[in-house]
């Protein structure tokens, strides 16, 4: 199980593809929107908030802190939030876990389960930069969605599953979605 939380930072698209993959290969995901999310997935992407939602195998709000996963006796292996607002992180780095998002993030760096964060913002401010520090020295792991450009992308799909791929590589979980560095010099 794997519990996905998408937050107000541009990207949802990042979220979506990652469910819709994970979706294909039958693992099961556990789904929270942020409020801010929800407008960007209407603003940024062809899909229906009830779309995204059916793309997990349970969705909880994010103000749903009686949900089963805000406490950490209910097991879930890894968490991403994807996208994550620079206030998400903020709110990781500094203890603030006001709601479901912040508090699977917590559960996670306290239980030493694994927890993908995946900022979209520039420039950074120092507060920020500050906040990323923190939360990789507390045990996230920090994966900013800036595709590569090796690969010669020829779609947004293209870029958008280089960071999926990514995602999934840190999962641990195989997938051919991005195109590999010099990866035809391998010699079998
Ligand atoms: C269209 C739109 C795009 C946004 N993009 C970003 C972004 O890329 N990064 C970011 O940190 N915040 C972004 N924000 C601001 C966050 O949505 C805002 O700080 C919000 O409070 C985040 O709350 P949440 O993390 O609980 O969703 C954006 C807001 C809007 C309306």
């Amino acid at each position: 199980m794997i519990f996905i939380c998408m937050s107000g930072a541009s990207g949802a698209i990042y979220g979506i593809k990652l469910l819709k993959f994970l979706r294909s290969r039958d693992i099961e995901t556990a789904l929270c929107i942020s409020e801010n999310a929800k407008k960007i997935i209407e603003i940024e992407t062809p899909y229906s908030l009830e779309e995204v939602k059916k793309l997990s195998n349970y969705y909880y709000e994010n103000d749903d802190l009686l949900s089963p996963f805000s406490s950490g006796s209910n097991l879930f292996d890894d968490a991403v939030i994807v996208p994550s607002s620079m206030k998400t992180i903020g709110s990781i780095a500094n203890g603030i876990y006001s709601n479901l998002t912040n508090r699977v993030a917590h559960i996670c760096l306290k239980e030493g389960r694994k927890l993908l964060l995946v900022p979209r913002e520039t420039p950074l401010s120092l507060i920020d930069l500050k906040n990323l520090l923190i939360v990789k020295e507390a045990g996230a792991t920090v994966l900013p969605a800036s595709p590569g450009f090796y690969g010669h992308p020829k779609s947004i799909d293209d870029l958008v599953n280089f960071i999926v791929g990514k995602i999934l590589d840190q999962l641990g979980i195989e997938n051919n979605l991005l195109k590999r560095w010099n990866s035809e010099r391998f010699v079998e």
